[in-house]
C-alpha cells in the first residue's frame, strides 16, 4: 500500500508542475487537492501513527470514527459484543498509558458496582508509599543464575507472527523499561537480541532454534544459542490458553524465506507445531529434560507454561518433582481467554481452562505438595491494568505477562488479522510495505511507558491497601460480588490449602480424585494405565 500511495503522490505532484497553472479550473483544483497532498505527505514522513504512516490521508478516518465512538459504542460495539476481545475501557487505558497521556477519567466509577462478578480490593485507612521499581527473583536452588523480574513483562509472541518492527519495539522498550521480553516458540531471532532488552526464550514442541533436521531437540544447538547473555531464563511451552492441546500455527503466507530459514521449515506451507513433545513422555522425563536444559544453559531458570487442562496431569508433575529431585524455577499459567496470532476457533473458545481458576489451582498444588517456596507463579490472560496484576498476584502469582496489551501498545487496533499478513499497522505481518509504518524508536517509547504506568498504578493500589510488597498479597484482599447480596473474598469463593497438604494420608476432599489416579511415570490416569496393561496381557 505504501508503495501505490507514493507513486500517487508523485503522480499528483507532477501532473501540478507539468499542466499550465494560468487554466483556472485547475486552480481551483489545486486549492482543494493541495491541501491533501500535504497532509499525506505530512502522514507518510511522520513516525508517531504507523496507521497514518502506512495509509496516509486515509488513515485519519479512524481517528475521526474514535471522536465518535464513544456514542456509537452505546449501540453497537459496546464492550466486547463487537468481537473484540478487549473492551473500549481497558483500550484506552493502555492507549492512553503508551502515549504518556492523562490517564484519569472523569466523573466517577464507570462500573456496575452491584453487577454480579465485580471485583475489587479494600483500602486501608493507613496507606502506604511502595516504590515502582518491585522486583520478583527467579531461581531455585538448582539454579546457578536467578533472574530478578519485574512485575509485568512480554508474552510469549514469535517471530513470524509478529513482524520484525514489532519484535524489535517490544526488545527496545524491554531494555528501556528493564522487563523481559518472552521470545514466543518462533526461535530466538536477531531481532530479538538486537537491542539487549532482557530475553525468556520459549521452547515449543517445534524446537525451533534448537532443532535436529528431523524436529527432534537438539541438545548442541540449544546450549550454544542458550549461553547468549541476553537470554535469562528458558521456557518450555507446553501449551497456550488460546490452543491447548493443538499445537503452533504459523499460516503460510505470513512465512517468508528468513523465517523458513530460522525454523527449517518450507515455505508456502502452514507451519504447524505438533501438539506434544518428542523430548519427554512422561512426567518423570520432562523433570530430566529441565535438569538437562538447566545445565546445557550453564544454569538459568529454566520453567514451563501451560494452560491447565486435566488436573490429574499437573499433579503428577507435582509427583515428579518430588521424586525426581528436581523443580522448574518459574511456571506460566496461561488462562483460556488468552490471545494468539491464529487458532481454530473451538480451541480458542472452548478448550482450556480460564485463568483465575488455572491460577489457583496450580498455586494451591504447588503448596499441597510443597514446592511453592522455590517456584514463582507467572500469570497470563488479558491482563492490561494495575488492577488486574493486583488480583492475579492476590489469587496467587508472583508476577504477570501481558501480549495483547503489549501489542496495543505499540499501536493495535483490534483489526482482527493477525492470521491475515494484512495487519494495517504492521504488527502481526511480514509484508515490508506494511511493516515499515511501524517506527522502532516510537514504539519502543510506548511499550516502555505502558509497562512503567502499569505497574506504578499497580504499585499505588497495594500501598492504598496498606501492603508494602507483592509478596504480602493473599487471597482474602481480593472481593468479589457473588450474588446481589452477598460478597466474598477468594479465600471463600476458593479452597485454599495449607504447606504440605497433598502429601498427606487425609486428602482434601476436592484434590483426592486427582491425587489418587496421578503417577509421576505416566500422564494417563492410574487405572487407565491397570486397563491397558491387562489388554495387553
Ligand atoms: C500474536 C500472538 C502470538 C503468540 N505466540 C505465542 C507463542 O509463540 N507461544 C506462546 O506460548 N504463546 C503465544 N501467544 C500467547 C501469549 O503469549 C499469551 O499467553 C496470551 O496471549 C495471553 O495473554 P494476553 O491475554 O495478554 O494476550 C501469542 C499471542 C499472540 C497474540
Amino acid at each position: 500500500m505504501r508503495k501505490e500511495v507514493r507513486i500517487i503522490f508523485y503522480f499528483l505532484i507532477l501532473v501540478y508542475i507539468l499542466i499550465p497553472a494560468w487554466i483556472p479550473q485547475i486552480l481551483w483544483s489545486l486549492i482543494l487537492v493541495l491541501p491533501i497532498v500535504v497532509v499525506g505527505i505530512r502522514d507518510y514522513f511522520q513516525k508517531k501513527h504507523s496507521i497514518r504512516r502506512n495509509f496516509p490521508v486515509i488513515g485519519h478516518f479512524r481517528y475521526m470514527l474514535e471522536m465518535i465512538r464513544p456514542e456509537i459504542n452505546q449501540y453497537f460495539i459496546e464492550s466486547n459484543s463487537d468481537g473484540r476481545p478487549f473492551s473500549r475501557e481497558q483500550r484506552s487505558v493502555v492507549y492512553q498509558r503508551a502515549k504518556k497521556e492523562r490517564d484519569t477519567v472523569p466523573f466517577g466509577t464507570q462500573k456496575d458496582v452491584y453487577e454480579i462478578g465485580y471485583e475489587w480490593v479494600n483500602h486501608s485507612i493507613a496507606p502506604f508509599h511502595v516504590k515502582p521499581d518491585m522486583r520478583v527473583r527467579i531461581g531455585g536452588p538448582q539454579c546457578k543464575q536467578p533472574y530478578e523480574a519485574a512485575l509485568l513483562n512480554i508474552s510469549a509472541m514469535s517471530y513470524g507472527a509478529l513482524s520484525s518492527h514489532a519484535v524489535e519495539a517490544l526488545n527496545l522498550g524491554a531494555k528501556k523499561g528493564g522487563f523481559y521480553h518472552n521470545t514466543g516458540e518462533g526461535s530466538c531471532s536477531p531481532y530479538h537480541l538486537k537491542h539487549g532488552g532482557d530475553v525468556v526464550w520459549q521452547i515449543g514442541t517445534g524446537y525451533f532454534g534448537c532443532r535436529e533436521l528431523d524436529g527432534t531437540f537438539s541438545p548442541e544447538k540449544f546450549a550454544k544459542v542458550a549461553a547468549h547473555p541476553h537470554i535469562k531464563m528458558i521456557e518450555i511451552k507446553l501449551s497456550q490458553g488460546a490452543k491447548p492441546g493443538h499445537g503452533g500455527i504459523l499460516p503460510a503466507s505470513k512465512v517468508t524465506k528468513e523465517i523458513a530459514s530460522m525454523r527449517g521449515v518450507e515455505m508456502g506451507k502452514d507451519v504447524i507445531s505438533p501438539p506434544w513433545h518428542t523430548a519427554f513422555s512422561t512426567p518423570i522425563e520432562m523433570m530430566k529434560f529441565i535438569k538437562s536444559l538447566r545445565e546445557l544453559s550453564g544454569g538459568k531458570p529454566i520453567g514451563f507454561k501451560l494452560c491447565v487442562g486435566k488436573r490429574r496431569e499437573f499433579i503428577a508433575l507435582c509427583m515428579a518433582m518430588r521424586e525426581a529431585g528436581i523443580q522448574p524455577d518459574f511456571i506460566t499459567v496461561d488462562g483460556g481467554e488468552g490471545g494468539t496470532g491464529a487458532a481454530p476457533l473451538e480451541f480458542s473458545n472452548s478448550v482450556g481452562c480460564p485463568l483465575t481458576e488455572g491460577l489457583v489451582f496450580v498455586h494451591n498444588a504447588l503448596v499441597g505438595f510443597d514446592l511453592r517456596k522455590n517456584i514463582r507463579v507467572i500469570a497470563s490472560g488479558k491482563i492490561t491494568t494495575g488492577f488486574d496484576i493486583v488480583s492475579k498476584l492476590s489469587m496467587g502469582a508472583d508476577l504477570c505477562n501481558s501480549a495483547r496489551g503489549m501489542m496495543m501498545a505499540i499501536g493495535c487496533i483490534q483489526a482482527l488479522r493477525c492470521n491475515s499478513n494484512t495487519c494495517p499497522v504492521g504488527i502481526t505481518t511480514n509484508d515490508p510495505e506494511l511493516m515499515s509504518g511501524l517506527d522502532v524508536q516510537s514504539k519502543s517509547e510506548r511499550v516502555k511507558n505502558f509497562q512503567f504506568e502499569t505497574v506504578k498504578t499497580a504499585t499505588e493500589i497495594m500501598g492504598a491497601m496498606g501492603v508494602r510488597h507483592s509478596r504480602e498479597l493473599r487471597p482474602f484482599h481480593l472481593m468479589r460480588r457473588v450474588d446481589s447480596l452477598t460478597v466474598k473474598h477468594y479465600g471463600e469463593i476458593f479452597e485454599y490449602l495449607n504447606t504440605g497438604d497433598l502429601l498427606k494420608a487425609n486428602l482434601p476432599k476436592s484434590f483426592e480424585r486427582a491425587c489418587r489416579s496421578a503417577t509421576s511415570h505416566s500422564f494417563m490416569a492410574l487405572e487407565d494405565l491397570r486397563t491397558n496393561e491387562l489388554n495387553v496381557i
